[in-house]
Parts: C-alpha cells; sequence; structure tokens
C-alpha cells in the first residue's frame, strides 16, 4: 500500500465525488490535506468528515487565477512546501456543437483546462520545494483520448489536459526540479456530477454497454490509482496517461 506520510496534498474538488474519494485515502495513507472547491458548505461537511485538525479547507474557484496566488501564499505560509498536487474539479456540458454557445465553450476550456495550467503554475514552486520529489496529477478523462458526440467542447478540454501534462512533464524534467506530472483518464464513474446519466435507465444502459467490466466505477476505484501516481510507487512516471475505465478504451 503506498504511503503518503508527512506529505502535504492539495485537492482541488474535493467537496465531492472523486476528489473527496481522493481527498480520504490520501489521508488514510498519511498525507495532511489541503482541500479546494468552490462550494463553501460542501467543502466544510468534506473536512468535518476527515475529522483531524492538521487538514485545511480553502474555498477556490479554480478558474480564478487570484485565487490560486491567494493559495500558494496559504500553503507557503502553513507548510513552506506542497507535495501532491491534483488538479481534479471539472464538468462538462454535453450539447451539440450547433447549440454550443461561445459563452460556454469558454466556460467549459476555463474549468477544466485553464484550471489545470493556473494550478500547476501556482503552485511548481511549493512542489519544487518538496523533499520527496512533486507530483501533480492531472484530471483528464475518456474523453481526453476518445471523442465522443455532443460533448465537443468536454472532449476539446480534456484532450488539452492530456498533453499539456505531458509538455509539463517535460518542462520539469528538463528544469530539474523533481516534479512528476501525469494524467488520469477515468471512464464512467458514479458520482454527484453523474448522478443523473446513471439514474435515466436508458442513458444507463446504453454507458454500461460501451463499458466491458459491465459496470460504472466507483469513486474510491478512481482514488486508488491517484494514491499510486501520489506516491512513490509511480517515481519513474512522468508525462504518463493512466486509464481506469472498465475497458472501454480498449475496444
Ligand atoms: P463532482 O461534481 O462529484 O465533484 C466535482 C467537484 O468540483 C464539486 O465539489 C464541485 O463543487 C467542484 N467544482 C466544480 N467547479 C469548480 C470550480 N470552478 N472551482 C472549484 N471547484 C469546482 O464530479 P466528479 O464526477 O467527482 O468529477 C471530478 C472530475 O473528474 C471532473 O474533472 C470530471 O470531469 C472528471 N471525470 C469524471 C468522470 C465521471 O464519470 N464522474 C469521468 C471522467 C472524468
Amino acid at each position: 500500500m503506498s504511503k503518503l506520510t508527512d506529505r502535504i496534498a492539495l485537492v482541488t474538488g474535493a467537496a465531492s465525488g472523486i476528489g473527496k474519494a481522493t481527498a480520504i485515502r490520501f489521508a488514510e495513507a498519511g498525507a495532511t490535506l489541503v482541500l479546494a472547491d468552490r462550494n463553501a458548505e460542501a467543502l466544510a461537511a468534506a473536512l468535518a468528515e476527515l475529522d483531524d485538525p492538521r487538514h485545511l479547507s480553502c474555498l477556490l474557484d479554480v478558474t480564478d487565477e487570484a485565487g490560486w496566488a491567494e493559495l500558494a501564499a496559504t500553503i507557503e505560509t502553513a507548510f513552506g512546501r506542497l507535495d501532491v498536487l491534483v488538479n481534479n474539479a471539472g464538468y462538462g456540458a454535453f450539447r451539440s456543437i450547433a447549440e454550443t454557445t461561445l459563452e460556454e465553450w469558454r466556460a467549459i476550456l476555463a474549468v477544466n483546462l485553464d484550471s489545470v495550467f493556473l494550478g500547476t503554475r501556482a503552485m511548481l514552486p511549493l512542489l519544487a520545494k518538496s523533499r520527496v520529489g512533486g507530483s501533480i496529477i492531472n484530471m483528464s478523462s475518456i474523453r481526453g483520448i476518445a471523442g465522443a458526440p455532443f460533448a465537443g467542447s468536454y472532449c476539446a478540454a480534456k484532450g488539452g489536459v492530456r498533453l499539456f501534462t505531458k509538455a509539463a512533464a517535460l518542462e520539469c524534467a528538463a528544469l530539474g526540479n523533481g516534479v512528476r506530472v501525469n494524467s488520469i483518464h477515468p471512464g464512467h464513474v458514479l458520482t454527484p456530477l453523474t448522478s443523473r446519466v446513471h439514474d435515466d435507465p436508458e442513458q444507463a444502459a446504453k454507458l454500461l454497454a460501451d463499458t466491458p467490466m459491465g459496470r460504472a466505477g466507483d469513486p474510491d476505484e478512481i482514488a486508488a490509482a491517484m494514491l499510486f501516481l501520489a506516491g512513490d510507487g509511480s517515481r519513474y512516471m512522468t508525462g504518463s496517461e493512466l486509464v481506469v475505465d472498465g475497458g472501454s478504451t480498449a475496444q
């Protein structure tokens, strides 16, 4: 089992779904968590669930450049370094290209892709101070590898996350700052974000037909892969894409 003892880990979108499951896994592995989310109420509940005074929570809209600078200053003051950054917050919009407004396109790119750039830029100086080698995990999707109809903005954003990750990994290696950067690509995972789809029998059947293992993933199954990427078990991995999708993209 991977250990994150004495490591400081920042997870965005930590108030729900995969981000929350990841925070819980990391805390169980010994990490001190900084939970970030824009939903104040859910964030407070997630922090309360961890039930340990060493963890912090910070309200953050991941599309807000100034918010990232403030959060970096808070982490610098509290810990002087960061060991793990999980750029997880995001969501999709499922509409035809014809019906997608430029405003919506930009909003989807902002929350899924700008956020990863802003978070990486803001936190790199702190990750470079990690004594064990910093690890950045960027949330992509199987939709960052293979396209899907009625998901143009989401596919563009998650595909952007996939290649930004590789560019950042190579840049960190060239700089010799000890920071590894990898992306993670879940398939269909049952979370509050997707419950509406999974609750609709017709849509759920379609998704499951598309998943060779015949079921949706559990957030904790993504969190387990997050833990692997965060810890020393993956210390020779950078610029990699870890697919956790019940076989969907193997077809
Ligand atoms: P979720 O909706 O359960 O959790 C997302 C969290 O992000 C929420 O707490 C929300 O408040 C927060 N958030 C949203 N916008 C934010 C913003 N601008 N600033 C700060 N926080 C914000 O969703 P879920 O399913 O856990 O998704 C997490 C990530 O995983 C997303 O990036 C999603 O695209 C990705 N993903 C999800 C899959 C799934 O099937 N659930 C599959 C593949 C990728």
